[in-house]
């Protein structure tokens, strides 16, 4: 079970791992921030209600963790007008290779305190947990995933560690998970009972292999992360909370630019699409500042 951690971890990010060399995402599989700018556009106007909750301080940061090829961090620092684009402070954290993206700095630690909004964009899958094959004991396990009809399981706890570490970096503002995932009550009813270990190379889902050569992944427990880092937050859609701040994608009948906006339309339904990236999990937390200034009530997160 430790095992298993450990040379998902060593595949990952040990000296010749995946990411460690510099593997990213755009070469193997896609994620939101490589659809288009619009996710970094949403995330603004969620920043922009942290910034407004926070009096507008005279420094705003905006910390992508998990930056991967640094897409998301330079789409919100090129997307960034105004006043608040002068009191921005991008930072993207990785583990893998420095990458050059204009306005972003770089680094690969957290930062210790973080005022404005923290993300972790598909972070949480890449954290290596314990696999667990046929109806093992562990106290996480017992909590959050019990036996019922399982087979294979992911043992979520170092994922709530990671979380619950970069949630306590924010000193005023918001920290936002969005990632594949599950949640209690489907995981007791048996939806993954084959867990949901996975790896992907070149495009494609492949047999996982510990050597080095394949993302490897599994889907986050993110009601467990929520709990791990506690304060006031929410679980909804990736669907439901992009059109709780703007992002619908309808085009107008006689609009003047009506390709670039069906272009538009049509990246942001993929943003939103059911069963697809709109059934991401995206989990916010305020530090500071009341959730309800952040996002108006929405569903519940049932991927
Ligand atoms: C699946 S990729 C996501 C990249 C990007 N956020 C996106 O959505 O396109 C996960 C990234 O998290 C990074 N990562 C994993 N653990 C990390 C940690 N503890 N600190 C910083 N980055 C980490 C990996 O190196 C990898 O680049």
């Amino acid at each position: 079970m430790v095992e298993s951690e450990a040379l998902w971890r060593a595949a990952l990010y040990g000296p010749t791992g995946f990411f460690t060399r510099g593997e990213v995402p755009a070469d193997h599989f896609r994620t939101a921030p490589l659809v288009g700018p619009e996710l970094a556009e949403a995330l603004l106007v969620l920043l922009d209600r942290v910034d407004f909750a926070l009096g507008r301080p005279s420094r705003l940061d905006f910390v992508d963790v998990g930056a991967g090829g640094g897409e998301l961090a330079g789409a919100v620092r090129s997307s960034a007008s105004g006043a608040l684009a002068a009191r921005l402070v991008v930072t993207a954290v990785d583990v893998g290779p420095a990458r050059s993206v204009p306005g972003v700095r770089w680094t690969s630690t957290l930062p210790d305190s973080v005022c404005g909004l923290l993300v972790g964009h598909e972070w949480l899958d890449a954290v290596p947990c314990p696999l667990v094959t046929g109806p093992s004991s562990h106290p996480w396990l017992d909590r959050w995933w019990p036996v019922g009809e399982r087979e294979r399981a992911e043992i979520g706890q170092p994922r709530d560690v990671a979380w619950a570490d970069a949630v306590s970096r924010v000193a005023r503002g918001a920290a936002l998970a969005v990632d594949y995932g599950h949640v209690r009550a489907d995981r007791v009813a048996g939806r993954y009972a084959a867990g949901t270990f996975a790896a992907y190379r070149g495009g494609r889902r492949v047999e996982p292999v510990f050597d080095g050569t394949c993302d490897l992944t599994a889907h986050v427990a993110l009601d467990a992360c929520a709990e791990a880092a506690g304060g006031e937050w929410v679980l909804v859609s990736q669907r439901d909370a992009l059109a709780a701040l703007g992002l619908v994608g309808a085009v107008s009948p006689g609009e003047p630019d009506w390709l670039g906006a069906a272009e538009r339309a049509s990246r942001i339904a993929e943003l939103r699409a059911e069963g697809g990236l709109g059934s991401f999990g995206w989990l916010l937390h305020g530090v500071d500042v009341p959730v309800s200034s952040l996002l108006p009530p929405l569903p519940p997160w049932r991927p």
